[in-house]
């Protein structure tokens, strides 16, 4: 599954420029971090790659990136322990309008970056969404209310995101399927974008390309 698999390391001749990145971490969960940065060639075309970055300690089971304001329209990132050097990223939708646990979502275009995975009790996942400038389809599209589609304006100033968390012993579980357990942490942010753009012409055509290392 492409989603899991992770790209080989290249050696890249030069870099053209250093990301400006965007850090947000929870106040009550300091150890927990969410990173991101755009190709400003993604912010002119209105398309292309956007670049995350989470970071968590392993007392967390489970930690989760919601992109937009509401769980019932977001594209969720959710990230915990497949092994004891492994991470399992599960790109989730709600397929109920937010009311129970959200499902796996396999149309979801995300890749797991090289430098992912478990280091001295930290989880990270460098992650490249190819369609994460709106909600993901979801494989039984439930009756859409055209005023909740979600959109993310890659320059916004002041765009709409949410985290949670559950504090708990790793669950070692290579399954983006997995059943979860509800969080026991959560909060949202409002990011600035327009301080979150880079230009890389690597971006476009390595797909490996990690603006994170
Ligand atoms: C991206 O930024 C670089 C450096 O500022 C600039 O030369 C380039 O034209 C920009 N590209 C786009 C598509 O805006
Ligand atoms: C994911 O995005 C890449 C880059 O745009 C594209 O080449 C690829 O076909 C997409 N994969 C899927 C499954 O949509």
């Amino acid at each position: 599954m492409y989603f899991s698999r992770l790209l080989p390391a290249v050696a890249l001749g030069s870099v053209l420029a250093t990301a400006d990145i965007v850090t947000y971490s929870p106040p009550t969960e300091p150890g927990l971090s969410y990173s991101i940065t755009i190709p400003n060639t993604t912010t002119a075309a209105g398309s292309g790659p956007i670049y995350l970055q989470i970071s968590a300690p392993t007392s967390l089971q489970w930690v989760s990136l919601g992109e937009g304001a509401q769980m019932a329209s977001a594209n969720l990132f959710i990230l915990w322990a497949a092994s004891s050097t492994e991470v399992t990223l599960s790109p989730r939708s709600s397929l109920d309008g937010g009311k129970s646990e959200p499902q796996y979502n396999s149309l979801a275009n995300v890749t797991l970056l090289t430098g992912s995975g478990i280091n001295n009790g930290v989880m990270t996942a460098n992650i490249r969404c190819d369609n994460c400038l709106s909600a993901w389809p979801t494989p039984a599209a439930p009756p859409s209310d055209p005023n909740s589609v979600y959109t993310l304006d890659p320059e916004g100033t002041s765009t709409p995101w949410f985290w949670a968390s559950f504090t708990g012993p790793s669950l070692n579980d290579p399954d983006p399927s997995a059943d979860l357990a509800m969080h026991d942490d959560l909060g949202s942010m409002q990011l600035d974008l327009s301080q979150a753009q880079f230009s890389a012409a690597e971006a476009l055509t390595d797909p490996s390309y990690n603006p994170f290392q």
